[in-house]
């Protein structure tokens, strides 16, 4: 029989890739091979994401590309997942009529009897009910990632905090968190087929386990901590209103627990904090960054920033950039508004041109420019821990010419570290994926640094 092949096509946030490594795993198990190349595939599933007008525009122009392959071959399978599936149900069969079934946030599990359904003749199936449990994945020891140093893990889905501005509680629901047994059971899994590094995934991690009465989210770390094969943790995200003395605590007394935190701020003034019902005011705020360094001097500190939310006045905007340039984040990602269906904040009043939101938000990277560039320079001519992931962008392109290979690799406070080593025996057992070494930092750059082994 001929082989059948699957493509996956992700779009949006660490929890669709996660979402991804489980739908692969459900295909595996049902006989398809994956491959990298769409053109080739028998069954294609786009998992795609709408906390922006862009990320679900992006996944509505790769499935209308698929019409002209599905024209050549009538038996390609065409699968729509994730968070428009769950938003926009049967209308996306009447935009893309070339879809055979759309599944949502919860029912991946049921996926291979969608498929089974297909397959027998049935089309423009669908299937985004909700769930109140977490089905557990017994299909993920399926698939091994290739060479995978690093891998996310959910531990909780959903969201009740009701961010006016976002679609997540309605397209991903209420908050579930999974047993610390099915986490640590997974996390061993992928530890023994190489895995060095895991982030744990949820929108607001420290409500790990509340609703259920499991355990708390850093008695869970330290469970995640306890396995010996693994090197490193991370996760994301905290919300700052719920960020725990226990969960500061755990930087200092958890060595495995990698010293970054992503802390979403989203704006620096109080009146758009409250618009926006973050529960938490600048100065709490301010208050969290001075216990995460004071209890951890040199943690890493990232966050997430809306310019142009409903109203904001360009004094509002001035405090954003005034809180920016006190805190001094390692780095931030700066998002324009985008309304979305079913939130609170799509019939405020007072929304901003496109032009002036992108405006404000180069602004913002311009001024964050100099603070990441900051950071990295501080760490010239220290010696950093370095995870190495694979060979560099630029080694993978091109043949090595001066006999040294160049390998890339993530710090502790996550920042990309590229070096150089001599490619020959005596290194490659040392300087190979998945091994942490010790690496001099000599310069640094917006977004990298560079440096040399200090074992040469
Ligand atoms: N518009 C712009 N950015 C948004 N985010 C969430 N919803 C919206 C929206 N409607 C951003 C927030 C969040 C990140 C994942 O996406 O900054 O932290
Ligand atoms: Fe969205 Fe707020 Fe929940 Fe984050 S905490 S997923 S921004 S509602």
């Amino acid at each position: 029989m001929k082989n059948k092949y699957f493509y996956i096509n992700t779009i949006g946030c660490q929890m669709n890739v996660y979402d991804s490594d489980n739908i692969a795993s459900s295909l595996v198990s049902l006989g398809y091979n994956k491959t990298d190349s769409y053109e080739s595939a028998d069954l294609i599933i786009i998992n795609t994401c709408t906390i922006r007008e862009k990320a679900k525009e992006k996944a509505f122009s790769f499935i209308g590309r698929l019409n002209k392959l599905k024209k050549k071959n009538p038996d390609l399978i065409i699968g729509v997942g994730g968070c428009v599936a769950q938003q926009e149900k049967e209308k996306i069969f009447t935009r893309m009529p070339h879809v055979n079934f759309v599944f949502g946030t919860h029912t991946i599990s049921n996926l291979p009897d969608i498929i089974k359904k297909v397959k027998s003749g049935k089309n423009k199936i669908i299937d985004v009910q909700f769930t109140s449990n977490i089905h557990e994945n017994s299909n993920f020891t399926n698939f091994v990632p290739e060479q995978a140093v690093s891998k996310f893990i959910t531990i909780m889905r959903g969201c009740e905090n009701y961010c006016t501005y976002c679609v997540v509680p309605s397209v991903r629901g209420k908050e579930i968190s999974r047993k610390p047994d099915a986490i640590l059971k997974e996390i061993n899994y992928l530890v023994n087929s190489g895995v060095k590094e895991i982030t744990l995934l949820g929108q607001n991690v420290n409500s790990y386990g509340k609703k259920e009465n499991l355990c708390s989210f850093p008695r869970l770390l330290s469970m995640v901590n306890d396995i010996s094969k693994l090197k490193r943790i991370r996760f994301t995200t905290s919300h700052p209103k719920d960020l725990t003395e226990g969960l500061v605590a755990s930087f200092n007394l958890l060595d495995k627990l990698c010293n970054h935190i992503h802390l979403p701020v989203q704006s620096g003034s109080n009146k758009i904090l409250k618009k926006m019902n973050r529960k938490y005011t600048v100065e709490n705020y301010l208050n969290k960054i001075d216990n995460l360094r004071r209890v951890c001097p040199d943690i890493a500190i990232s966050s997430d920033i809306i310019v142009g939310f409903p109203g904001e006045s360009i004094s509002d905007f001035n405090e954003t950039t005034a809180l920016i340039k006190e805190v001094e984040f390692d780095g931030l990602f700066v998002f324009g508004y985008s309304d979305r269906q079913n939130t609170q904040a799509s019939s405020f009043p007072d929304k901003l041109p496109e032009k002036e939101k992108n405006r404000r938000l180069n602004t913002l990277l311009d001024i964050q420019e100099k603070y990441s560039r900051k950071k990295n320079s501080a760490l010239i001519n220290s010696v950093q821990h370095v995870l190495i992931e694979g060979l560099s962008k630029k080694q993978k392109t091109a043949k090595s010419s001066n006999g040294f290979l160049q390998w890339t690799g993530r710090t502790s406070s996550n920042k990309i570290v590229n070096f150089e080593v001599k490619n020959n025996i005596k290194f490659n057992d040392c300087y190979k994926v998945g091994n942490i070494v010790e690496i001099k930092i000599e310069k640094a750059f917006n977004n990298s640094l560079k440096g040399v082994p200090l074992h040469r």
